[in-house]
């Protein structure tokens, strides 16, 4: 695998390996970037086909779903519908396998994402979520999470994703409570991160020697600021990313896509 990388990236990787040995608290922010190699399409990649003239900034927006709950609906089951078939990618599957040797070896590897998709836990990693989850629904009222009839019996605790299979569903669902429109379990812009997941990712970052950015542009706030909180508390900070972003706390860049960089790294700081 090495040899599918230029001398500079590979020394990049050496470097970035050796800043990580030994290390006991690792902290790791995924964004959209880690599922682009899976097809999953980026925030800020123009979208294509029915929904080429909207921008996903417009439509994940509360005054969007109040303006026009309908269209906000059916552009999310259109993305469920996208995302469906999707299967983690090799930088996915590297996280997972270090995320297991971290704690078979009593380090603290957290994992953060902002992704709504499932790659992470697809692949085996144990993640917090800070946007939400796309497989979940809930009252855009008084927020009772909503299960379809069809999943009533399944565990609670497992992806809802009956849901997701309703892909020809654009119809607006109300709840049975309230009579509120339905809507995803997605934190969109201007609203709170979940409590309980905002207060691990600031924990861990707070705490950790070494921060990873990987394939987030950085923009979106406060996510974006965990690496500032991180730099502030003495950590060293990587970004994985093949394009530049406005992260200045950075003290390593490696330009390259986490499918190519990830494997490659874990094996060198796994030495399996
Ligand atoms: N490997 C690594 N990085 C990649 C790859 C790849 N294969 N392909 C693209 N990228 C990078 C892009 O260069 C870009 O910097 O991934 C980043 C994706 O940026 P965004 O689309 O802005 O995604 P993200 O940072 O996750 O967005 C944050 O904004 O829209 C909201 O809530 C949404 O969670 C999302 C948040």
């Amino acid at each position: 695998m090495l040899a599918e990388l230029s001398p500079a990236l590979i020394a990049e990787v050496h470097d970035a390996a050796k800043l990580l040995a030994s290390k006991q608290r690792i902290c790791l922010l995924t964004g959209a970037g880690i599922s682009a190699e899976s097809g999953i399409p980026t925030f800020r990649d123009k979208q294509t086909g029915l929904w080429e003239n909207h921008r996903a900034e417009d439509l994940a927006t509360p005054e969007a779903f109040a303006c026009d709950p309908a269209l906000v609906w059916s552009w999310y089951q259109w993305r469920r519908q996208l995302v469906a078939d999707k299967k983690p990618n090799p930088a996915h599957k590297a996280l997972a396998y270090w995320q297991h040797h971290a704690k078979a070896n009593h380090q603290q590897l957290t994992l953060i994402t902002q992704n709504v998709d499932d790659l992470h836990e697809q692949a085996g990693s144990t993640v917090v979520h800070l946007h939400g989850n796309l497989a979940r629904n809930r009252c855009s009222q008084c927020q009772t999470p909503y299960t379809s009839a069809s999943n009533h019996s399944k565990d609670s605790e497992a992806l809802d994703n009956s849901d997701v299979d309703r892909q020809d569903a654009e119809t607006l669902i109300t709840c049975s409570h309230c009579g509120g429109y339905i809507r995803p379990d997605i934190v969109w812009f201007g609203e709170s991160l979940p409590v309980q997941a905002w207060q691990t990712a600031e924990e861990a970052a707070a705490d950790c020697e070494v921060f990873i950015s990987i394939g987030t542009s950085s923009l979106v706030y406060p996510a974006a600021g965990l690496a500032q909180l991180a730099k502030r508390n003495g950590a060293k900070v990587i970004e994985i990313n093949p394009n530049p972003t406005p992260n200045t706390t950075v003290d390593m860049i490696i330009k390259e896509k986490a499918g190519i960089i990830m494997p490659v790294l874990v094996k060198q700081i796994t030495g399996s």
